[in-house]
């Protein structure tokens, strides 16, 4: 039986291709794509989730817009690293699939309260707003979730949108501490990781040989995040953040990381979106996530690459 999941999401190139990964693969079912303001706003989150359904060729995907800004803060966006569109790179056409009416927090409140118990799996790949919301408007339905895996914090590669704070975490903490102080089974994809799943030239070379759309759009895609991720931090390709998420559910053996206490910073100035990650098991706080740390990255793209593949 596939895994049910949502997909939380804030497309972006690396979103995208999370999307593009899950749609393809038969071990997991998509009840549905819930956007959120992130990378950049809603309008065009929403707008690009369509986009890359209809890129899989699955307009019939359900696709939700939630919120539009963080629970209590002004939204921070990075156009600097995706673009004005949020999916820089060749233009693809506008969508004509519909976006539904519903609004996503209240579609994922009716979804879980219909659901069996511990049946879907939550798959947040942006802020964590809707996400947040849903559970402190409805919180019985936390009986539906099995799991949440997110991508998001870091902790000995520091931030990425400030020296301590990544971005998912940092757009809205107050949202983050929600999640992570739920008490349900959260999987965390961090910085620490995402960093070793590189987007080299022969990985991305093998997008582009499948001589498919789908294969020239990820290799576009890639290219284009690549050049600012390569400049900021001399490696030798970008880090390919949110596909890690899809590829956990997929094949977990692929990855590894340690069942930690991992707090969020809400007050300070200076390290706003912090996770603040006991690692070492320093603290006697009690664990409430998986805090993974490295992964088998040719393993990684590997999947990927054969999940891009099926696409014609
Ligand atoms: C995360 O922030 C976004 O820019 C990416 O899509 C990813 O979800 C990485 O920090
Ligand atoms: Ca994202």
């Amino acid at each position: 039986m596939p895994r049910d999941i949502i997909i939380d999401t804030d497309p972006g190139q690396d979103d995208a291709i999370a999307i593009l990964l899950a749609l393809a693969s038969p071990e997991l079912n998509v009840l549905g794509i819930t956007a959120v303001a992130g990378n950049v706003p809603l309008p065009l989150t929403q707008k690009n989730a369509r986009i890359v359904c209809e890129l899989a060729g699955k307009p019939d995907t359900l696709v939700f817009a939630g919120c539009d800004a963080p629970m209590t803060r002004k939204l921070v966006t990075a156009e600097h690293v995706h673009g004005k569109s949020g999916l820089d790179g060749p233009q693809l056409a506008d969508p004509t699939m519909p976006l539904q009416d519903q609004h996503a927090v209240d579609w994922i409140i009716d979804t879980c309260r219909a659901a069996a118990p511990a049946s879907i799996t939550l798959c947040p790949l942006g802020p964590l707003t809707n996400i947040a919301t849903a559970l402190t408007r409805a919180p019985e339905i936390k009986h539906a979730i099995a799991e949440i895996v997110l991508m998001g914090g870091g902790y000995f590669e520091g931030g990425n949108i400030t020296p301590t704070a990544e971005f998912n975490i940092y757009v809205d903490p107050e949202a983050a501490h929600i999640v992570f102080s739920a008490g349900l089974p959260l999987t965390v994809m961090p910085l620490d990781m995402t960093h070793k799943a590189l987007t080299t030239k022969p990985r991305i070379d093998a997008f582009r040989a499948m001589g498919t759309k789908v294969g020239d759009m990820t290799a576009a895609w890639t290219d284009f995040f690549e050049r600012f991720d390569m400049e900021k931090y001399g490696s030798e390709g970008a880090p390919l953040h949110d596909p890690t998420v899809i590829a956990y559910l997929i094949q977990p053996e692929l990855f590894t990381g340690r069942h930690i206490n991992v707090e969020i910073e809400t007050q300070s100035d200076l390290t706003l979106g912090m996770t603040v990650a006991d690692w070492w098991r320093v603290t006697d706080r009690a664990p409430n996530c998986t805090f993974i740390g490295d992964l088998d990255a040719d393993g990684f793209y590997k999947l990927l690459a054969s999940r891009l593949a099926t696409y014609s």
